[in-house]
């Protein structure tokens, strides 16, 4: 059976708003008005994580495209696919200049921009098969579509972040399992370092990432026709956990909620001062994200810091 993203959401809400502490799958913040706020985020001052990964991959693409020679490219969690144009250029001059088709498959939760990115890349790159796929990346039954030739599976953005250590474990088996033999995995992730830093990245003076963060309350009274849930009664906060090394991002209620969710039935409760979570992203140690690939199957090829050391991108073959 398949589930729609509504019934999803509901299953989602009913697992989660009532757990200690309360808390909702990421992929909640992205519907159409969440991703166009990403998009924002990635240019403000305070978040660094795109301009450095644009920077490895500006400098990286073509050697990333001749080591693989791949003929498919299918991106998690794609976006905007803004920074996977640096690869798309690099793939389709390869491909071409040896006369052979290359396809890349943008696959998101995010149907809205998935549908017009993949319209302006089809435009863009006339040389390029583009075949979206809506799809939930965190699926167990994870398939990935059958090519000429080596495949790469791309995952930027420091997106493994929001996965706990469990997620992140299985995440990496089913890719692994899903790769074939010579298929190819590139992966960004962001690295651990100075706090201050890494809190203003997720609290940007001009208030992008609080309205980011604050729009999930939007997706669940607009997605479980709920009464009485305001977003304006939510504070974001964004706080590093030493323990975990990850930053997480936190709705904090400004008074008593109680809410009704008609299409759950149910009614939600939660004092003034308590949290949500809803998002954590994982800061890594680079040997540490080598030896997760390789418990998964994944042997590293390659892997591309930028100067400040601030991101990394590895290069893993199955
Ligand atoms: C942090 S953004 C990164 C976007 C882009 N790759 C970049 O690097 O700028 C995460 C992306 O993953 C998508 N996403 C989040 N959870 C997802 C899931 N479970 N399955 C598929 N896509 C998901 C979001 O819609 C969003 O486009």
């Amino acid at each position: 059976m398949t589930v729609s993203i509504d019934d999803a959401l509901a299953v989602d809400a009913v697992a989660g708003l009532w757990a200690d502490p309360p808390t909702l799958p990421t992929k909640w913040l992205y519907d159409e008005r969440g991703s166009l706020l990403f998009d924002e985020i990635t240019r403000v001052p305070e978040y660094y994580p795109t301009r450095r990964e644009t920077a490895i991959l500006r400098a990286g693409s073509a050697d990333i495209a001749a080591v693989t020679d791949a003929a498919m490219m299918v991106e998690f969690g794609s976006g905007t696919s803004t920074k996977t144009r640096l690869l798309l250029r690099a793939f389709a001059e390869r491909a071409s200049s040896a006369g052979r088709p290359f396809t890349y498959v943008p696959l998101d939760v995010s149907t809205e921009i998935l549908e017009s990115s993949s319209a302006e890349l089809a435009l863009d790159y006339p040389d390029i098969g583009v075949e979206p796929m809506v799809a939930d990346f965190t699926s167990p039954d994870l398939t990935l579509p059958a090519a000429a030739g080596p495949r790469i599976a791309v995952f930027l953005g420091g997106t493994i972040g929001n996965f706990d250590v469990a997620e992140r474990a299985a995440f990496l088996r089913t890719l692994a399992d899903a790769l074939a033999p010579g298929d190819y995995f590139l992966l960004g992730a962001d690295l651990i370092k100075d706090t201050g830093r890494l809190v203003a990245a997720y609290n940007d003076k001009a208030g992008v990432t609080a309205d980011f963060n604050r729009n999930m309350i939007e997706v669940l009274r607009t997605g479980l026709d709920a009464q009485g849930l305001y977003v304006d009664d939510f504070d974001h906060i964004a706080r590093w956990n030493p323990a975990r090394h990850r930053i997480e991002m936190w709705l904090r209620a400004r008074r008593d909620i109680d809410v009704y969710f008609a299409a759950l039935d149910r009614r939600w409760r939660l004092p003034r001062g308590a949290d949500v979570l809803t998002e954590i992203s994982t800061k890594f140690d680079p040997g540490d994200l080598a030896d997760e690939l390789a418990a998964a199957g994944l042997d590293v090829v390659k892997s591309w810091t930028d100067d400040a050391g601030d991101f990394q991108v590895t290069l893993s073959r199955r």
